[in-house]
């Protein structure tokens, strides 16, 4: 049968929070897989907001959206923004902050794209940091990390040694990973305990 994919976890982590209705992020849209999974949790009343920093992954990104516009089942506020995710806490309106159900990061580079547009210890950090505060108690901080390309193993470093030194009372963090598969992806699930 086989353990849940790495992927699976993260994704079942947000299932497990998040309602028709709600108010979710998603920090790094690619392809969009995420951000679909995503508008379907949250159904035609959520309200989703994406980040990237490539226009292909936008494109991308509202092309795997197209099935739910066509049935009118895409998230009535739905916004894919051509910016950074460390701009979170300006680019998410006031209103929803601290009532985020859930901030998904999949880190890494836009496969099929340029190998070298990763993202960064020096903006994800600001964003993680700045998504736990948007988060509602109870809310859920979704992380895939890639330590296998050059730049992922230590941006994955720094990410877990930060959600490892999160006060308890504010957070409490997991992670899932493949035992004997150490450059394989793995998963940070962080739950906001207080705003
Ligand atoms: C592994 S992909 C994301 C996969 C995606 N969630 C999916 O479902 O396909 C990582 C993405 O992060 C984007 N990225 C890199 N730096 C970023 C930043 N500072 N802000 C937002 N997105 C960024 C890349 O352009 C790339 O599209």
């Amino acid at each position: 049968m086989g353990l849940l994919s790495v992927i699976g976890m993260a994704h079942g982590w947000v299932r497990q929070r998040v309602q028709p209705g709600d108010a979710v992020v998603d920090a790094t849209l690619g392809t969009g897989v995420d951000a679909r999974f995503l508008a379907e949790l949250v159904g035609p009343r959520g309200s989703l907001i994406g980040f990237d920093i490539q226009q292909e992954a936008i494109l991308r990104t509202r092309q795997r959206l197209e099935p739910l516009t066509a049935e009118g089942k895409l998230p009535e506020r739905t916004s894919l923004l051509l910016r950074s995710h460390s701009e979170l806490a300006d680019a998410v309106p006031q209103e929803l902050h601290g009532r985020l159900a859930a901030v998904m990061f999949n880190l890494g580079y836009l496969p099929g794209a340029d190998p070298s547009v990763i993202t960064l210890p020096a903006t994800t950090l600001p964003a993680m940091q700045a998504a736990l505060q948007l988060l509602r108690p109870g809310g859920i901080l979704a992380c895939v990390l890639y330590p296998g390309h050059i730049g992922g193993e230590e941006e994955a470093d720094e990410v877990l040694r930060w959600a490892s030194s999160l006060p308890q009372e504010q957070a409490q963090a997991a992670v899932y990973r493949m035992a004997q598969k150490p450059s394989a992806p793995y998963a940070l699930g962080i739950e906001a305990r207080k705003g």
